[in-house]
């Protein structure tokens, strides 16, 4: 069992993608073990993205990630993160299958939809930030 994390990025949360995107994570068998709507704090954004911190699109997903609200989600079951890897699809959405969140939904990789962790260390750091400890489950 294994715990990992979703964002619905501003782009989502405006287009009323929400409960699509739900939908999905839960046919699949995953489960949601954590759900919040909110206006993001920079500093969380900030350190969510740290591993980008030098790429020259820093500036513009930390902006654009506060831009309106967004949704995080931790998702609970066998094999969680690359489940979700795979049913979101490649981060830049013209390079998504179709079927997948991105593939159908989404076409810029400024407005990808959704990030998910990469890997179970990476979700396991990111749950910390987006939610309290304890409260996921
Ligand atoms: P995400 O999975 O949230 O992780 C980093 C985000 O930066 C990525 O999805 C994209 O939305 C965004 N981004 C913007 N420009 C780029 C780029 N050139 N390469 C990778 N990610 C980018």
């Amino acid at each position: 069992m294994e715990t990992t994390l979703v964002l619905i990025k501003p782009g989502g949360v405006a287009r009323n993608l929400n409960g699509e995107i739900i939908r999905r994570i839960e046919l699949r068998g995953l489960k949601i073990t954590g759900l919040k709507l909110l206006n993001a704090p920079r500093e969380t954004v900030e350190a969510h993205y740290a591993e980008h911190k030098e790429r020259p699109f820093f500036n513009d997903v930390v902006n654009y990630l506060c831009s309106g609200p967004i949704v995080a989600i931790a998702v609970s079951g066998p094999n969680a993160t690359k489940a979700i890897r795979m049913m979101m699809g490649a981060t830049n959405p013209v390079e998504a299958e179709p079927g997948t969140v991105r593939g159908d939904m989404a076409l810029t990789i400024e407005d990808n939809l959704v990030h998910s962790s990469s890997d179970p260390e990476a979700a396991a750091n990111e749950l910390k930030l987006w939610f309290a400890e304890g409260t996921v489950g």
